[in-house]
C-alpha cells in the first residue's frame, strides 16, 4: 500500500545518527510511505561519519536534500502529504516558529505549515537548559496554534500520530 509522500526532517541533536533510520525512516517505509528526506546542514556530516547517508538513501527513490535547488532547477517533488521533524533541535524549533528558512529543511517545513491536510509533527530534542530560554514556550505555542503537532513522544510513536 502506498500512503503518500512523507517528509522526514532531522537536525543536529545528539544520537540522531544512531536511531533516525532504524526507528523512524525504516518503519515509515514499512508502513508504505514514500520518503522525502531533508537534513539540516549541521547534521549531514554526522550521518556521513556514521556511514548512514547511503543507508538512508537506499530507502527512497528521492534524493536526500540539504542543499537548496538552483534557480534553473525545478522543485524535485511537490509538498509532501505529511511531515515528521525529528529530532528538532532547539535552534531549529526557534527558527521554524519565526518562519526562518535559512536552510532547505526549514524551507520545506515552513512551506508545509498551514497547508490543508498536511500534518506536521515536530519532536523537539532539547535539554532543560535549552527549554529554559525565555522564548522556548512561546515558540512551541506559536507552532501549536498554527496546527503543528509538537510532541515529546518517542520516535517509534511518531508515525502513529499521522493516523490520528
Ligand atoms: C554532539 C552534539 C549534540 C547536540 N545535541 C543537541 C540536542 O540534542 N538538542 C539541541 O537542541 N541541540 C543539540 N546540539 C546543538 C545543535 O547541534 C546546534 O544548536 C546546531 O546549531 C543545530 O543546528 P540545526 O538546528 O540546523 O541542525 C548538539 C551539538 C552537538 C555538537
Amino acid at each position: 500500500m502506498t500512503r503518500g509522500l512523507l517528509g522526514l526532517v532531522a537536525s543536529g541533536c545528539g544520537g540522531v545518527e544512531s536511531w533516525f533510520r532504524t526507528d523512524l525512516a525504516e518503519p515509515a517505509r514499512q508502513r508504505g510511505w514514500r520518503l522525502a528526506i531533508t537534513l539540516t546542514p549541521t547534521v549531514v556530516p554526522w550521518f556521513a561519519e556514521a556511514n548512514e547517508l547511503e543507508k538512508l538513501q537506499a530507502l527512497t527513490d528521492l534524493e536526500i536534500r540539504w542543499n537548496p535547488r538552483l534557480p534553473s532547477q525545478p522543485k524535485p517533488y511537490p509538498t509532501p502529504d505529511a511531515f515528521i521533524f525529528a529530532p528538532a533541535s532547539a535552534n531549529s524549533v526557534a527558527k521554524l516558529a519565526l518562519g526562518i528558512g535559512d536552510n532547505q529543511a526549514l524551507t520545506a517545513l515552513n512551506e508545509a505549515i498551514g497547508v490543508e491536510n498536511c500534518k506536521v509533527v515536530v519532536m523537539p530534542q532539547a535539554s532543560e537548559d535549552k527549554r529554559r530560554h525565555p522564548m522556548w514556550q512561546s515558540h512551541v505555542t506559536t507552532l501549536t496554534n498554527a496546527g503543528v503537532v509538537v510532541t515529546d513522544e518517542a520516535p517509534g510513536r511518531l508515525l502513529d500520530l499521522l493516523d490520528t
